[in-house]
């Protein structure tokens, strides 16, 4: 086992990421510790692999590298994660497989293709209100606005409660708790199941109501966790959104280069992703003895994928530390592999074309009117507030 001596700031803590020390950490040990063991603390102990290769290996090995027991570090004092065998991101196949049969067709290109026009209304929409303002926070105003309008549309959630929705989520975010911990949002999820169930319609909630695994319906419980699950995914989501404007701010000779070159817009979508890498971790739980580059992981051993150290792996991308909006090729992480690829993949790359499209199309100047505070989280990465003033063209 190698010790960690050239850099003590610890991956399980939070503040570490929050303070951006992280990718120094990464670097170090996809040099010098690719698999490295973590002593327990107020985590269980774990794995870490941070090179590209082994992150997308594990990714792609289901069975060996299972999703079961929960896919994020947790405290040990929490127990097991209720959504363990349920929930689509916490199944393993052959289970897995049909669970996501029962949603995928929501969120399939076609499907995404059919609700642009929608979400580049509710863009035009929350840009027209910022500028207006003039001065907006992005992740609240323009990110999460937008990101929860969508999920709430296609779960099945009516349209004058998506404000209502939108201040719930924000909650629970905010507390880094589980949506499933928020009482109102929770007791709203089965009162719309309820509905449903009397009345189906054509949503994400109906899906589930109505979805067989082995020809059994789910039971109530597995409609409501994947739910939550559906629209807890959706932070990520709004972490990359308020990440890549964050990005482009920061890195203003890119957002020049794509003003003049707007058919960089996929190339320059593709870069936010990697660059910010909201999802911050992904964790399996080994089933079999299995060796990675020389080190032996037990049965029952938790292993943690870092993404965005993979989305920084020299051996993978040159100068992997440099933000480039015409970057090819750039097959990242962030969405994951395998399995488990992220279902709102295909989503959440057209809510970033759409919103940084109009952005171009629109707002002339943007600058920072206030601090930027990090999210301080193992899990996801990316801007808490980022506070902005825009000025229209
Ligand atoms: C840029 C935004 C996003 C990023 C970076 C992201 C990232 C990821 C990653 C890394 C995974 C794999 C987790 C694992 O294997 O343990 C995943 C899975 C998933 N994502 Fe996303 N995600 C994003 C947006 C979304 C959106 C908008 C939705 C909409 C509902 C969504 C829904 C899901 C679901 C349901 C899964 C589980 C899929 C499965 O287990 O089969 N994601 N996402």
């Amino acid at each position: 086992m190698t010790t960690l001596t050239a850099h003590p700031g610890s991956l399980a803590d939070p503040r570490t990421h929050a303070a951006g020390d992280a990718h120094a950490i990464w670097r170090w040990m996809r040099e010098n510790a690719p698999v490295h063991w973590h002593e327990p603390g107020h985590l269980p102990g774990f794995w870490s692999l941070t090179r590209y290769d082994d992150v997308r290996a594990a990714y792609r090995d289901p069975q060996t590298f299972s999703s079961r027991s929960g896919v994020l570090l947790r405290p040990a004092e929490l127990g097991r994660d209720p959504g363990g065998g349920l929930t689509l991101a916490l199944t393993d196949p052959p289970r897995h497989k049909q669970l996501r049969a029962i949603v995928a067709d929501w969120f399939t290109a076609r499907s995404v293709r059919g609700l642009e026009d929608a979400m580049r209304t509710a863009v035009k929409a929350v840009l027209a209100r910022a500028l207006e303002q003039g001065e907006c926070d992005v992740v609240h105003d323009i990110a999460g606005r937008l990101s929860i309008y969508v999920i709430g549309h296609l779960v099945g959630v009516p349209e004058e409660d998506h404000e209502t929705l939108f201040r719930w989520t924000n909650e629970a975010f905010a507390a880094h708790i589980s949506l499933a911990a928020h009482q109102d949002l929770m007791r709203y999820f089965i009162a719309l199941m309820d509905r449903r169930m009397a009345e189906p319609g054509d949503d994400l909630v109906s899906a589930l109501i109505g979805g067989t695994i082995d020809d059994r319906l789910l039971t109530e419980e597995e409609i409501l966790l994947n739910c939550e699950n559906l629209v807890g995914a959706t932070e990520n989501g709004r972490l990359a959104l308020a990440g890549g404007i964050l990005a482009l701010l920061r890195y203003p000779e890119q957002w020049a280069r794509l003003t003049a070159e707007p058919d960089l817009l996929p190339s320059a979508v593709e870069e936010i992703l990697r660059w910010t890498s909201s999802a911050t971790h992904s964790m399996r739980t080994a089933t079999a003895p299995v060796e990675v580059r020389g080190h032996r992981i037990e049965p029952g051993d938790r292993v943690v994928l870092w993404v965005p150290s993979a989305n920084r792996d020299e051996t993978v991308f040159s100068a992997p530390d440099r933000f480039d909006v015409a970057r090819k090729p750039n097959r990242h992480l962030a969405f994951g592999g395998g399995e488990h690829f992220c279902l709102g993949a295909v989503l959440a790359r057209a809510e970033m074309r759409i919103l940084f499209g109009e952005f171009l199309a629109t707002v002339a100047k943007f600058e920072l009117t206030g601090p930027v505070e990090p999210v301080a989280s193992i899990n996801v990465g990316g801007p808490e507030t980022l506070p902005i003033r825009l000025t229209g063209k």
